[in-house]
């Protein structure tokens, strides 16, 4: 017991950055490879993987790609950590799944949330958001992959449809994964 209380004061007393912690940390995904279609990742161009996100992606550029969507701001790896550990723990909803190149490196992400219903017999249905593809990989069908793979996850977890917003200059892209133009959005900021 002795032992025990002081190798806990002993860990307790290092103090370690979240960087190093991120090194020492073993790989955690958001939610099973096993959902992944294996489709998807024999469509990829040689040396790219695709696989749910991970614990250390904030080291591989994951916030970069996002940055072609919209502003992201100061994350700390602290903030990434944290965030990622809630999805985590509801990772019966939250699907964020990145492509990887041969590298190592994040070249494009896509989320999928699915949502409980009470409507048809408590159904379920998927919402797909934040596709992004680094700039500089545009145009190698790594978009449409990060769909497939979305829609995917969708199906298998029963959902009855998959749903998304976006700006009209996307819309082709979108019809080219399939999708058909649907209801109108309508948005309240805060
Ligand atoms: N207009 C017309 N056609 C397009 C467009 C477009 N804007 N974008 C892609 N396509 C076509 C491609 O030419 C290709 O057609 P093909 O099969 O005939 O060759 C097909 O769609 C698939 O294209 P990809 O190569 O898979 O597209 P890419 O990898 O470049 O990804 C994406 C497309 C995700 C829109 C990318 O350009 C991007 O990240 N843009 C900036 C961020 C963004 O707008 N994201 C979408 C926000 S909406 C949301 O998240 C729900």
């Amino acid at each position: 017991n002795r032992d025990k209380k002081n190798s806990f004061v002993a860990l307790h007393s290092l103090s370690i950055s979240t960087t190093q912690l991120s090194i020492i940390m073993s790989e955690e995904y958001l939610f099973s490879p096993d959902l992944i279609s294996p489709n998807v990742k024999a469509n990829l161009p040689k040396g790219y993987t695709c696989r749910p996100l991970s614990n250390k992606d904030y080291g591989r550029g994951f916030l970069d790609v996002l940055k072609v969507l919209t502003t992201v701001g100061d994350i700390s790896e602290k903030m990434y950590l944290a965030r990622f550990n809630w999805m985590k723990a509801r990772n019966d909803s939250y699907y964020l799944l990145v492509i990887v190149d041969q590298n190592d490196r994040i070249v494009g992400s896509g989320t999928l949330l699915i949502e409980r219903k009470f409507i048809h017999e408590t159904a379920s249905t998927g919402h797909i958001e934040d596709i992004a593809v680094a700039k500089d990989q545009q145009g190698k069908k790594l978009g449409l992959r990060i769909i497939e793979a979305l829609d995917y996850v969708c199906e298998k977890q029963g959902a009855y449809k998959n749903t998304l917003v976006c700006k009209d200059h996307n819309i082709p892209f979108y019809e080219k994964c399939g999708f058909k133009r649907g209801q109108n959005e309508m948005t309240r900021y805060y």
